[in-house]
């Protein structure tokens, strides 16, 4: 039974007609485009703002009509994948690189789903390496502050190079010490001049779905009711 599947199909049973769709990124968000592509075959109607260059992708092969972020005035659901979250409902995203048009997305939407397989159920965040995108401009001055706080920031590398997000910016993955408080060090890190957004997803989502090894839990935040 694959988990993230699990939690992409319960996900995407949320999606009806005539809303407007952030479909997020990532191999569980990879699940849920694909049971919203076979719904749209099947009649539903949607409009979708795909978070990645990847999605997009996904999502027009899929035959699901999209919008561009520059033609949208809302989004009714936000489905997206997680890289951890803890009890409270606060999240780390970013591992596949699409933090900022997720963020942008997320935050437009009424609604806010995210889905990961149990693995990603933490206590407390910060064992993951939390994501910043920052413009190449400036970088190393980023990453000299952000070593200055006590952290350990490492430029993301793809194929040898730096890698660059959808939107032409760097990735410095950042181990913190241990017992940070992750939301506080995000809000420190957002202020620096270069920094274009962090990782950090604090109670945005009013509810999760949960692949795990008994079945698909969905839990809704408290704080975030629909
Ligand atoms: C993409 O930038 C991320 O925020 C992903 O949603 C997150 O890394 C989860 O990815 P997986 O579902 O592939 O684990």
């Amino acid at each position: 039974m694959d988990m993230k599947k699990l939690a992409g199909d319960k996900a995407a049973e949320y999606v009806k007609d005539g809303m407007v769709v952030g479909l997020g990124t990532g191999s569980t968000a990879y699940h849920m485009v694909n049971a919203v592509g076979e719904m749209v075959k099947n009649g539903l109607k949607i409009q979708a703002i795909p978070t990645s260059k990847a999605t997009e992708a996904q999502a027009r092969e899929l035959g699901i009509p999209l919008l561009t972020i520059d033609e949208l005035d809302h989004v009714d659901l936000a489905i997206d994948g997680v890289d951890e979250i803890d009890p409270q409902f606060n999240a780390i995203k970013g591992g596949g690189g699409a933090l900022y048009r997720e963020k942008v997305v997320a935050t437009l939407a009424k609604e806010v789903i995210w889905i990961m397989d149990e693995s990603k159920l933490v206590e407390r965040l910060g064992a993951f390496p939390f994501p910043v995108e920052t413009v190449p401009f400036g970088m190393p001055f980023v990453k000299r502050r952000i070593a200055d706080m006590g952290a350990v920031p490492i430029l993301r590398m793809g194929d040898g190079k730096s890698y660059l997000t959808d939107s032409g910016n760097f990735i410095l993955d950042v181990q913190f010490a241990e017992n940070t408080d992750i939301s506080q060090a995000a809000e420190q890190i957002r202020d620096m001049p270069g920094v274009v957004e962090t990782g950090y997803f604090g109670q945005m989502c009013s509810r999760i779905a949960a692949g795990t090894s008994s079945g698909v839990k969905v839990m809704e935040n408290p704080h975030r009711a629909v």
